[in-house]
C-alpha cells in the first residue's frame, strides 16, 4: 500500500506549482502521515461541486431538497465548538505566550505531535487523502493579504475553505516560486485500516490539540474536524498567528466585524466592532435599520475578523481576511437577521442543525413553532414535545452555516477593496445581564482601551466547556491571542500614540442587560441602529452626551426613538451605573491586572484609579 513517495508521482503535483519549498513540504508531511493519496485544490467550481458530491455518497453531508447547492453536515457529538483547553502557544518561553494561554514548551510539543515514538501526526492519515489548500487571507495580491497552506484528510475542511477564503490556484499564483506561506498542518485524527469502513464525522473524540508555533508561524492541528479547530485560515491564522506578526510589523489581527454605515446625505463611515464568541457581530454586521432611519444604509464588509494597518495618511485601514461567513445559526431568523436568512437561501453549507422532513433546516429560534417532526443533530427524531418538555434542542447551541460572502444582499462595495476602508470608531461590547451600560464613549484613547481590556463577557456555546459564566475577554481576544495579553495591550497604548489625533473614537456597548422579569430590556438587533446614529453624532460632534463614572453616554433625547416604545424608565435600566455593582466590577478588573502581571502597561491601572475616584469607592 505505502508506496515510496517520489515526488510527481504519488504527490500528484501539478504543472503549475512552482514553489520547491512547497512540494518538499508537502513530500515531507505525506511521508509524515501516511496519507493513501494527495490531492492539490485548484479551487474550481467543480471541483467544490465534486468534493461535496463525494461527502453525500460518504454520507458525511446531506443534500437539502429545499436549498439549491446546498447541505448538512452532522458532527461527532465531541466535536462540536473550539476546544480551549486543548490550544496551545508553543513559543520559545512561556512569558512570551503570558498567563490567559496554554504553553508547552516547542520541543516537547513537536515531540508529542511529529518526532517522537508515538507521534500523534505519524500514519495519522493513513487510508486517506491528503487534500492540498491553497488559500489567500485577503484579496489576491493585496499588500495586506497573506498566504496560507492548509494541508488536511478532511474533504469537509477543503470545501468549507472554498467558502471561506479565496482558494486555490490564485493563491498559489501569487506566492510564485518563492513566497512566504503559514503552513497548516490538520488531521482530523483518524487513520483507517486497509478494508477499515469510514463513518460520516471522523475525527478523534478523546485526543485534540490545536497548535501554534508564533516564531515559526506554523500551526498543527489534531483530532477536531469542526470550525476554528480546523478552519485553519480563521482563528488560527488569522487571530493567532496574525496577532504576532502585527505585534512585530505593527499592525493589528482582530476578533471584529467591519460594517459601513451611510447616511441619507450619503456621507459613509465605517466601523470596527469587537463583540466575544456568539455575542452579535454577525448580526451587527448586517444590520437592517428600523422606522426612523429611512435612507440610511448598513453594509457588512466583514463578520469576524478584520486585519487593521496605519495608512500613510495615518489613518487606520482595515481589511477582512475572510471570504465568508462562519455564522452561528440558532437565534437567526427573519426579525433579527433578514440579510442573514437571504444570504441562506442557497449555496451554503449547514453544519449540525436539523433536517426538517421535506429536505430544509431548522434550528431553534427560525420560527415561534418547530415543525411537527425533525431529525436533530444527532439524527435522531424530535418534536416539539421533546423541546418544550424534555428541553432538548433539535439545533446543536453552536450549529452554523458556511456561506461565501458573496451570497449577503448588503455586501459592501469596498469588501474585497486591496486597500481596505478607513475606521471612524472602535466598539466593544460584551454579553452583560447587569452593570455595563447599553453604550459609553471612551473621553481618551487610554480610557478605550481601559475598557477594551477589562471587557467582560458570559460564556456562549462557541467554545466547549460551562455557559453563562462571566469571564473577562480582553477585546473578544482571550481565546485568540498569540502573545502575551499584557503586551498586547502595550501595542494597542503604542499604536494611539503613533496615530495622534487620526485615532478612531471608541465605544463600548452592551445588548444584553436584563431586567427584574430576566428578559433582554434593550430590544436590539436591528435596533442597535439607534445606539450606532448616536456615535456617528458624537463622531461629528453633534450630540453633548453626559458624563459618567465609565464615560459619556447618550442623553435620552439625543437617540431617535421613533417607531420604538422605549420609555425613560427603560433608558434608565440599562444605562444606569449601580455603585455596588461597580465595585464589584473593578475587583475582576483587578484580579485580571494582577493575573497579567508585571507586563500590565501602567496607564491601565491609572484608568482604573480614575473611575474609582469619580465612582467615590
Ligand atoms: P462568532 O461567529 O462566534 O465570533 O460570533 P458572532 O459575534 O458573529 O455571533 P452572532 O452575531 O452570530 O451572535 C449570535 C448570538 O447573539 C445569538 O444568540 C443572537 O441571538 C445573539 N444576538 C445578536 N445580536 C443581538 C442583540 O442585539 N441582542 C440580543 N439580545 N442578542 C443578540
Ligand atoms: C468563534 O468562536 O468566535 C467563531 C467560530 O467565530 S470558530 O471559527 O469555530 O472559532
Ligand atoms: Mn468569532
Amino acid at each position: 500500500m505505502n508506496a515510496p513517495v517520489l515526488a510527481g508521482l504519488r504527490l500528484n503535483v501539478p504543472p503549475y506549482v512552482k514553489h520547491a519549498k512547497l512540494i518538499a513540504w508537502v513530500a515531507e508531511m505525506a511521508a509524515l502521515t501516511e496519507a493513501q493519496e494527495v490531492y492539490w485544490c485548484d479551487g474550481s467550481q467543480a471541483e467544490y461541486e465534486r468534493l461535496c458530491e463525494e461527502l453525500v455518497a460518504k454520507g458525511s453531508f446531506k443534500k437539502l431538497a429545499k436549498r439549491p447547492g446546498s447541505y448538512l453536515a452532522w458532527t461527532d457529538p465531541s466535536d462540536v465548538a473550539r476546544v480551549e483547553d486543548r490550544t496551545f502557544i508553543c513559543s520559545e518561553t512561556q512569558e512570551a505566550a503570558g498567563p490567559t494561554n496554554n504553553w508547552m514548551a516547542p520541543a516537547e510539543m513537536r515531540e508529542l505531535l511529529q518526532s517522537g515514538p508515538n507521534a500523534l501526526f505519524k500514519g495519522c492519515m493513513r487510508g486517506r487523502t491528503m487534500y492540498v489548500v491553497p488559500f489567500s487571507m485577503g484579496p489576491l495580491g493585496s499588500p495586506i493579504a497573506h498566504i496560507g497552506v492548509e494541508l488536511s484528510d478532511s474533504a469537509y475542511v477543503a470545501v468549507n475553505m472554498k467558502l471561506m477564503t479565496r482558494m486555490g490556484k490564485g493563491a498559489l499564483d501569487v506566492l510564485g516560486s518563492d513566497g512566504d506561506f503559514v503552513p497548516c498542518m490538520h488531521t482530523v485524527g483518524a487513520p483507517l485500516q486497509p478494508g477499515q469502513a469510514d463513518i460520516a464525522w471522523p475525527c478523534n473524540p478523546n485526543t485534540k490539540y490545536i497548535v501554534h508555533y508564533p516564531e515559526t508561524r506554523e500551526i498543527w492541528s489534531y483530532g477536531s474536524g469542526y470550525g476554528g479547530n480546523a478552519l485553519l485560515g480563521k482563528k488560527c491564522f488569522a487571530l493567532r498567528i496574525a496577532s504576532t506578526m502585527g505585534k512585530e510589523q505593527g499592525w493589528l489581527a482582530e476578533h471584529m466585524l467591519i460594517l459601513g454605515v451611510t447616511n441619507p446625505q450619503g456621507v459613509k463611515r465605517h466601523v470596527a466592532a469587537a463583540f466575544p464568541s456568539a455575542c452579535g457581530k454577525t448580526n451587527f454586521a448586517m444590520l437592517i435599520p428600523p422606522e426612523g432611519f429611512e435612507g440610511w444604509r448598513v453594509t457588512t464588509i466583514g463578520d469576524d475578523i478584520a486585519w487593521i494597518k496605519p495608512d500613510a495618511d495615518g489613518r487606520l485601514r482595515a481589511i477582512n481576511p475572510e471570504a465568508g461567513y462562519f455564522g452561528v445559526a440558532p437565534g437567526t431568523n427573519t426579525h433579527t437577521n433578514p440579510n442573514c436568512m437571504a444570504s441562506l437561501q442557497r449555496d451554503v453549507i449547514f453544519t449540525n442543525v436539523a433536517l426538517t422532513d421535506d429536505g430544509d433546516v431548522w434550528w431553534e429560534g427560525l420560527s415561534d413553532e418547530p415543525p411537527a417532526h425533525l431529525l436533530d443533530w444527532q439524527g435522531k427524531d424530535w418534536t416539539p414535545v421533546d423541546g418544550k418538555v424534555q428541553g432538548r434542542k433539535a439545533a446543536h447551541p453552536n450549529a452554523r452555516f458556511t456561506v461565501a460572502a458573496t451570497n449577503n444582499p448588503a455586501l459592501d462595495a469596498d469588501w474585497d477593496n486591496p486597500q481596505g476602508v478607513v475606521i471612524d470608531a472602535f466598539i466593544f461590547g460584551g454579553r452583560r445581564s447587569t452593570t455595563v451600560p447599553l453604550v459609553t464613549q471612551a473621553r481618551t484613547w487610554v480610557e478605550g482601551i481601559y475598557m477594551a481590556a477589562t471587557m467582560g463577557s458570559e460564556t456562549t456555546a462557541a467554545a466547549f466547556g460551562q455557559q453563562g459564566v462571566v469571564r473577562r475577554d480582553p477585546f473578544a481576544m482571550l481565546p485568540f491571542m498569540g502573545y502575551h495579553m499584557g503586551d498586547y495591550f502595550a501595542h494597542w497604548l503604542t499604536m494611539g500614540e503613533q496615530l495622534g489625533a487620526k485615532v478612531p473614537a471608541i465605544f463600548c456597548v452592551n445588548w444584553f442587560r436584563k431586567g427584574a422579569d430576566g428578559r433582554f430590556v434593550w430590544p436590539g438587533y436591528g435596533d442597535n441602529m439607534r445606539v450606532l446614529s448616536w456615535m456617528l453624532d458624537r463622531i461629528d460632534g453633534k450630540a453633548e452626551g453626559s458624563a459618567n463614572a465609565f464615560g459619556v453616554s447618550p442623553k435620552y433625547d439625543e437617540m431617535n426613538w421613533t417607531g420604538l416604545p422605549f420609555t425613560r424608565a427603560h433608558f434608565e435600566t440599562v444605562t444606569e451605573i449601580h455603585t455596588e455593582d461597580w465595585k464589584a466590577e473593578l475587583k475582576l478588573h483587578e484580579a485580571l491586572f494582577e493575573q497579567i502581571g508585571a507586563r500590565l502597561p501602567a496607564a491601565l491601572p491609572a484608568v482604573k484609579a480614575e473611575i474609582e475616584q469619580r465612582l467615590g469607592v
